[in-house]
């Protein structure tokens, strides 16, 4: 009993290691990237290996260039700033918007729009739920239909007219990323795009290359406008996929 207080213990040889490590700021970061490279590596190589990584639902086609021009509007003036479009597989977002947005009807969304800020309804199934005119009226004067709305007026889009000459480009750039749209597609597009908002129009050519394209005046008026491109777009929202969101599963109301 000499009074001689134990000495600390011998760190382990691990330890030594991860001191030494970590008095090296550079070697500590080298460390830190190799580790989150492995984890990186194990989480995100599989799915490149897996021929699909969104179940496909019978029904989605690509958007007719008249549709695409309508998003087009659409991300233009930000309507994304205040609409989602993503129903959650919630028992109130179900009741109130329709069936859960499924990842597959988003496919061909190039940037998709699903968003969290919502200071207006989602609309992510909103095809169908109005008629064009009241989207028209809606969109040029909101208050008239809905009179508490704080949505802005976008009544210039009956006056700005399209011009299906440059659509045939948007598609391909479309395709650059993966939307499959054949050289036939891109070849008509200026005229599909006519078609589509002109319900003289032959409907052949435009059903054969996308199968149940809404086809008539979508704003009411003569002449092709953004307006018959937004209300035509809006109109397609969430009607693709082939089920029958309007009577839920119940299972998907559990
Ligand atoms: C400043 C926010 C804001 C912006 C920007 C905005 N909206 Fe809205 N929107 C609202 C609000 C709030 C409502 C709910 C009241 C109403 O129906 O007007 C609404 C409602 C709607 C509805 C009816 C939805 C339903 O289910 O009843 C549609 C369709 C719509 N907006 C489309 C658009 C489009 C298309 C644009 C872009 C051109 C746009 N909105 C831009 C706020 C906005």
């Amino acid at each position: 009993m000499s009074g001689t207080t134990t000495p600390p213990p011998r760190p382990r040889r691990f330890a030594a290691l991860h001191g030494r490590i970590e008095r090296r700021a550079l070697v500590f970061v080298l460390a830190i990237f190799g580790v989150s490279a492995v984890g990186g590596l194990v989480e995100i190589a599989p799915l490149f290996a897996l021929e699909n990584t969104v179940e496909r639902v019978s029904g989605v086609r690509p958007y007719t260039p008249l549709e695409l021009a309508g998003r087009d509007v659409y991300v233009r003036e930000g309507c994304y700033t205040c609409h989602s479009q993503q129903i959650r597989p919630f028992r109130d977002e179900v009741e109130r918007y329709g069936a859960y947005s499924l990842a597959a009807e988003s496919v061909y969304d190039h940037p998709f729009q699903w968003g969290s800020k919502r200071t207006g309804p989602d609309l992510a199934r909103v095809g169908g739920r109005y008629s064009d005119a009241w989207h028209v009226q809606h969109l040029q004067a909101p208050r008239s239909v809905v009179p508490s709305s704080i949505m802005p007026a976008y009544a210039f889009l009956s006056d700005a007219p399209l011009a299906p000459e440059r659509v045939g480009r948007h598609l391909v750039a479309n395709r650059r990323v993966g939307v499959p749209y054949s050289e036939e597609m891109v070849r008509e597009a200026a005229a599909d795009m006519r078609a589509q908002a002109d319900p003289d129009a032959d409907p052949s050519g435009l059903q054969a290359r996308y199968p149940g394209a809404q086809q008539r005046n979508f704003d009411g008026r003569p002449g092709l406008t953004e307006m018959d491109a937004l209300v035509a777009y809006l109109q397609v929202l969430g009607t693709m996929a082939e089920f029958d969101w309007r009577r839920p599963d119940p299972a998907m109301l559990r």
